[in-house]
């Protein structure tokens, strides 16, 4: 008999070793919001509630995991969907690619595709046009459902830009 099925299960068992070790060192590894600051974006962009994500540093490639999707308002007005796995590709000041997030732009539900951070705006894209926030409003994640309106929210409502307004 060949020793291949014992290797195949060898290696699948020490993948899933190697999983619950990444799991068990899960506190030393950088958080989802952390490592979106390393490469200059504030946590803002990201609700509260990551579970797990991946990335793959050469490429910039990445998964981040909730346990559901999550909806809130964008400062009052425009509606955010998240579904429970977002992916796009990270760089510094720039994440394209973008999948997993929504804007309600007066009836249409548009993906977001690409967030730039230019200064001290954030720029989301839908493609066809843009809109550019000041970065004080994403110093905190906000949490699905109450979003960036939470009470116990320390944000000061600020000047904004609106969607739209830049075709
Ligand atoms: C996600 O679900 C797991 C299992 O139900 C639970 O233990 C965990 O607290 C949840 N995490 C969040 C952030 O809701």
């Amino acid at each position: 008999m060949s020793r291949l099925p014992i290797l195949i299960a060898s290696c699948l068992f020490l993948s899933s070793l190697t999983a619950a070790v990444v799991t068990a060192a899960e506190s030393d590894t950088p958080t989802a919001y952390s490592l979106l600051q390393s490469y200059n974006f504030p946590v803002g962009i990201l609700p509260k509630g990551v579970v797990a994500y991946d990335l793959d540093t050469t490429t910039g490639k990445f998964h981040a995991y909730f346990n559901d999707s999550c909806s809130f308002n964008l400062v009052g007005s425009y509606q955010l969907n998240y579904k429970s796995t977002i992916s796009g590709y990270i760089s510094e000041n720039k994440l394209k690619k973008l999948t997993g997030v929504k804007v309600k732009v007066l009836f249409l539900w548009l993906n977001i595709v690409e967030v730039i951070r230019n200064g001290d705006e954030m720029e989301f894209s839908v493609g066809i046009t843009s809109a550019n926030f000041a970065i004080q409003e994403f110093l905190e994640s906000p949490q699905c459902g109450c979003g960036f309106e939470c009470k116990d929210s320390k944000l000061d409502m600020i000047e904004r830009i609106p969607f739209l307004s830049s075709s």
